[in-house]
């Protein structure tokens, strides 16, 4: 395979550096959004798969992916979802999971916006605990009151945290994914006065032994996406042309 067609949901931020990043890779790029961006590649202003499309990549969020992601596996082609958040909605994973059993499609969701999901996956049976700590300025969690110090403001399971924190559920819910078992994980939410920067951090303990990744994530030209996320599901589907894979 040396060039691929693509149909993205959404012709945003990421849609643009997803271009940027698979330019020389792209035979022919179509877009569906809500409204024409100024992206470089034919809008499409009703949701309608182009017969030569290899992949479908979502970037556009949550209600696109439930809105499209069936009509993508329906088609039989392969997608690509970077807003996991989806797998949080009560039906829509079984719903997926259900016409997927009979189709030929792969579905596809990267790592985002952290890391560390190979060993995760190569550790997954041995896992007996999973804690994304989150440390974030006041303003990035909505807060208006003053902190003088930096304080926990949240410890729990993770659904409820999706429900407290809604705007961090992609990252959460990849996490979840990639674990298998939400009994498992646990969230902490910190908020730090002194810091402009948010950070996440997962510490994995299994039986093959402990780890901590650390993220510190800059923003892409959209502030609420690190350029990891965008970033991350261009090498996930750069991926398929390797012909020497490195890396689980
Ligand atoms: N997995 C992760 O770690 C991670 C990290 C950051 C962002 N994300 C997801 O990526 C998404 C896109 O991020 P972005 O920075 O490109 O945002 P963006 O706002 O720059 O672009 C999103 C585009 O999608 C379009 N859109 C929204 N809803 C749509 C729908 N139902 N149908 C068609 N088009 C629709 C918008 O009009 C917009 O042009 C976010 O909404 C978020 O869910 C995931």
């Amino acid at each position: 395979m040396d060039k691929i067609s693509v149909l993205l949901i959404g012709g945003g931020n990421i849609a643009h550096i997803l271009l940027n990043e698979l330019g020389h890779r792209i035979r022919k790029s179509y877009y569906h959004d809500l409204r024409k961006t100024d992206l470089e590649a034919t809008f499409l202003e009703s949701f309608l798969i182009p017969e030569v499309t290899d992949i479908v990549v979502e970037c556009a969020g949550i209600n696109a992916v439930k809105q499209h992601g069936i009509e993508a596996i329906k088609a039989g082609k392969d997608l690509y979802i970077i807003s996991s958040g989806a797998f949080s909605d009560p039906k829509f994973p079984t719903e997926l999971l259900n016409h997927l059993k009979s189709s030929t499609s792969k579905v596809f969701v990267p790592s985002g916006a952290i890391g560390g999901l190979d060993i995760i996956r190569a550790v997954r049976t041995r896992i007996s605990s999973v804690r994304l700590i989150m440390t974030k300025p006041p303003s990035s969690l909505g807060y208006k009151e003053r902190f003088s110090e930096p304080q926990v403001v949240f410890e729990g399971r993770v659904e409820k945290a999706i429900e407290r924190f809604p705007q961090n559920v992609n990252v959460a819910v990849t996490l979840l994914l990639a674990v298998g078992e939400s009994a498992k994980v646990t969230v902490k939410v910190v908020v730090d006065p002194t810091i402009d920067r948010n950070t996440h951090e997962v510490e994995v303990k299994s039986s093959a032994g402990d780890y901590k990744i650390v993220h510190e994530n800059k923003p892409s030209p959209n502030p609420k996406t690190s350029y990891l996320a965008a970033l991350s599901l261009a090498s996930c589907i750069n991926r398929r042309f390797d012909r020497l894979v490195v890396g689980g």
